[in-house]
């Protein structure tokens, strides 16, 4: 079976280092996945007055995870919690109330950080807000990625060999992850 993932990359950087880290997630993942990147940029910023009718950009974001099977993250840690950005993307998809596109979608997060935490104090952010959304979360491995352009190439080559292998075993956990919640109860 394949399983469509759905992926945020929670920076709006052209320089983003947490979007070369998709790419090198996409290039190690198990042939089982197949990846989606679901755009937050154009999103306004959410409020419920919106509610009654959404923007088409919100509507592409809600139908996007709908077509998906999971949903990753892979994100920058911004003042000791998730991106703005990131954060409004997810308040648009989990509204309007009784229709929360996360509720019960197998989840994961990581990202990467030019800092030694490797996000991990975004990520215990990003994990309670998901948690409040009811996604189904893989909980171990994490992941806390300290970024270097000796590891990682642009185009997503991870230079050395035992990164390759950290992050080729936690995107085949992610797999595992998502066949469990999916076996148990389709969504
Ligand atoms: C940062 N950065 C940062 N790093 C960190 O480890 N902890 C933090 O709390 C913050 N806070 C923060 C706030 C803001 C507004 C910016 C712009 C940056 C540094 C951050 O890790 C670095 O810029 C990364 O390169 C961001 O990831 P992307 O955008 O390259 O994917």
């Amino acid at each position: 079976a394949t399983y469509k993932v759905g992926y945020f990359v929670g920076s709006l950087s052209s320089k983003s280092v947490n979007r070369v880290l998709s790419r090198s997630l996409i290039r190690v993942a198990p042939k089982e996945l197949e990846f989606t990147e679901i755009p937050i940029r154009e999103l306004p910023l959410y409020s419920p007055d919106y509610d009654g009718d959404y923007p088409p950009e919100a509507v592409a974001l809600k139908e996007a995870i709908g077509n998906s099977d999971a949903i990753l993250f892979i994100t920058p840690e911004y003042n000791r919690s998730i991106p703005g950005a990131l954060k409004n993307a997810i308040d648009w998809a989990s509204r309007p109330w009784g229709q929360n596109s996360f509720d019960h979608i197998p989840a994961a997060v990581i990202g990467a950080s030019i800092g030694a935490i490797g996000t991990a104090v975004a990520q215990q952010s990003l994990r309670g807000v998901l948690s409040f959304c009811n996604a189904r979360q893989m909980t171990a491995p994490e992941a806390y990625i300290h970024y270097s352009p000796e590891i990682f190439a642009e185009d997503g080559e991870v230079l050395q060999e035992g990164t390759a292998q950290f992050l080729g075993n936690y995107m085949s956990e992610f797999r595992d992850h998502i066949v469990r919640v999916l076996t148990v109860l389709p969504r």
